[in-house]
């Protein structure tokens, strides 16, 4: 699996599997059927309430724990209510683990910048080895630059050739803030990216999938991408993608499906 390095000068596997939306009951199978596959890299939360099933998964693996990318989030209500270190705990005690490579901030509520620095003590204290953002506007991100001394690692946010965020993008990618795409293949949610018919011609003349192309598009963009699939077939699929490459035309077409709609919340108004 390729890596990429953070700007903190850690390495970090560029396909991570999501396990958004997988039941607690499906999830071991789902992390278990990805680690066989070849995956190194799981992106969970403590919202996803499956933080158990992946941890317990990861120690059935075989695969030793230094060889696995695991991300947590902190939840809203933990950094409204100024919990993050236990919070943070709570979920290590959940996945079983005495460090995670990746915590994140899931969204941009009020205190984040409180909750930020927390997580920055816990950075330095080593039980989190990259910290990061979620779901941070360009305003958000600004507005966080002016608290803290640790830069973000990443930014994850949706993107997805119906809503391609390159704007945000290009902004993290020239503060050295890497990216990480959820719903990269449009989410499960009124999803009609995967029938498009200008994906569906690319497949063909590669004799992949949809979802690889969409896939191989990501990292052709630069960033890290976290599809999820509760089947088996599709997770091996999804990191099938190395041995073809989209060319120039192939991106332009990709990018020129962008209809700016998203499938997911937006971060300047939800309300959770
Ligand atoms: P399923 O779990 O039923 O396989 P994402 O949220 O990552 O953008 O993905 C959206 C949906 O696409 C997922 O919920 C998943 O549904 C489906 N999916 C994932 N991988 C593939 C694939 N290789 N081919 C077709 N559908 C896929």
């Amino acid at each position: 699996m390729n890596c990429k390095v953070l700007n903190n000068g850690v390495k970090i596997p560029e396909i991570g599997l999501g396990v958004f939306r997988v039941q607690e009951e499906d999830t071991e199978n789902v992390v278990k059927w990805a680690i066989d596959a070849g995956y190194r890299h799981i992106d969970t939360a403590s919202v996803y309430e499956n933080e158990q099933a992946v941890g317990k998964a990861i120690k059935e693996s075989g695969v030793n724990r230094e060889d696995l990318f695991v991300t947590t989030k902190i939840w809203n209500s933990d950094i409204r209510q100024n919990r993050v270190k236990e919070a943070f705990d709570e979920s290590l005690e959940r996945l079983g683990m005495d460090y995670v490579d990746m915590c994140l901030i899931h969204w941009p509520v009020e205190n984040s910048e409180i909750a930020y620095k927390q997580m920055e003590e816990l950075y330095t204290a080593g039980k989190i080895k990259a910290i990061g953002v979620s779901n941070f506007q360009k305003h958000h991100m600004k507005e966080l630059e002016k608290h803290i001394t640790v830069l973000p690692t990443v930014n994850q946010i949706e993107s997805n050739p119906r809503f391609a965020n390159q704007e945000l993008i290009d902004w993290c990618f020239s503060k050295g803030i890497a990216v990480e795409a959820y719903s990269p293949l449009g989410g499960s949610i009124d999803n009609n990216i995967l029938n498009n018919h200008v994906l569906s011609a690319i497949a063909e003349k590669y004799n992949k999938c949809v979802a690889q192309i969409v896939i191989r598009w990501h990292l052709q963009r630069g960033l890290i991408v976290l599809p999820k699939s509760i089947h088996q077939d599709r997770i091996i699929q999804n990191i099938d993608v190395y041995d073809f490459s989209l060319n120039d035309e192939e991106m332009d077409k990709i990018n020129s499906l962008d209809l700016n709609i998203r499938t997911g919340s937006d971060p300047d108004h939800f309300d959770f």
